[in-house]
């Protein structure tokens, strides 16, 4: 069997309905996990359900729930009888705004989604992960954190930068109870929000692609390919690392 057998495991991966999220969510069904997902409407819930069902039926868990909310968080949680892995990947922002223009609002929202919502998600899951002694937290980051270019909005740079911190105290928190901590910061991913981006920016796939080493964006799956072996045994002397997967967006 492969080294990244998952059966058994059930895997809580936030912000599933599209893009990097369902792509791991796919991931981790395919390697024997059971997942649970959310999404914000009840109706994109029903649907996810339903393209999840067709990778792995009887496996995939959830609800619709708005993570910041606390009873979005507390539903999605205990959706499933138990969460041994945690993806933190819902995330984002909606304005590009800088330092000069961002509202105290805004910023305040870039940082809750991007990093309080994750330090409360890991607040909820981790004393059963510590009562079973095993467990696996995979934050989502992103590559403005080590390349800063115009376009991001700064509440959501600064979110990023925080989930790194923050994951690596937790790692050394967690780690003698069998909890391991990771960040995966991806480049450029070619998502529909992605698509979204380039049409209200201007910005062109073809400038983005012109920065990164290998000459284009990455695909979800590139993402989603790490998650499975993070959440695995062989993963488990793997804690409190960032893990670039940027095409070589990112050069010294
Ligand atoms: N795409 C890239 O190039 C790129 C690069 C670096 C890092 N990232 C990071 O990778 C992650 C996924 O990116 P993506 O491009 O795949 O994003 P996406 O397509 O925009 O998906 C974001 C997900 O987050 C969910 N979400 C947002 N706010 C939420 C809330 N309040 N409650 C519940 N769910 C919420 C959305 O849920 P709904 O289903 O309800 O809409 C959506 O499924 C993000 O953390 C992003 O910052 C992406």
């Amino acid at each position: 069997m492969a080294t990244t057998d998952l059966e058994g495991r059930v895997a809580l991966v936030t912000g599933a309905r599209r893009g990097i999220g369902f792509a791991i969510a796919t991931a981790l069904l395919e390697h024997g996990a059971s997942v649970v997902v959310g999404g914000r409407e009840p109706a994109q819930f029903d649907d996810l359900q339903q393209r999840l069902e067709q990778v792995a039926p009887g496996r995939v868990y959830g609800c619709a729930a708005d993570l910041t909310t606390e009873t979005g968080r507390a539903a999605l949680v205990g959706a499933a009888p138990q969460i041994d892995i945690l993806v933190n990947n819902a995330g984002g922002f909606t304005d590009v705004v800088d330092t000069l223009t961002s509202t105290e609002d805004e910023w305040n929202q870039q940082l809750h989604l991007n990093l309080t919502v994750p330090f409360l998600l890991c607040q909820a899951v981790l004393p059963q992960m510590i009562d079973r002694k095993w467990g696996r937290i995979i934050n989502i980051g992103s590559v403005v954190v080590a390349a800063p270019q115009l376009g991001n909005a700064i509440g959501y740079v600064a979110a990023k930068s925080g989930l790194v911190g923050f994951t690596k105290q937790l790692s050394a928190e967690v780690a003698s109870h069998g909890v391991t901590a990771n960040v995966i910061n991806p480049g450029t991913i070619k998502t529909e929000h992605l698509g979204e981006y380039f049409e209200a920016s201007g910005v062109t796939e073809e400038s983005i692609a012109s920065g990164i080493a290998v000459g284009r964006l990455g695909r979800p799956a590139e993402i989603a390919a790490a998650v499975p072996f993070l959440a695995s045994e062989q993963g488990g002397f793997i804690t409190g690392a960032v893990i670039d997967i940027n095409g070589g967006a990112v050069s010294a």
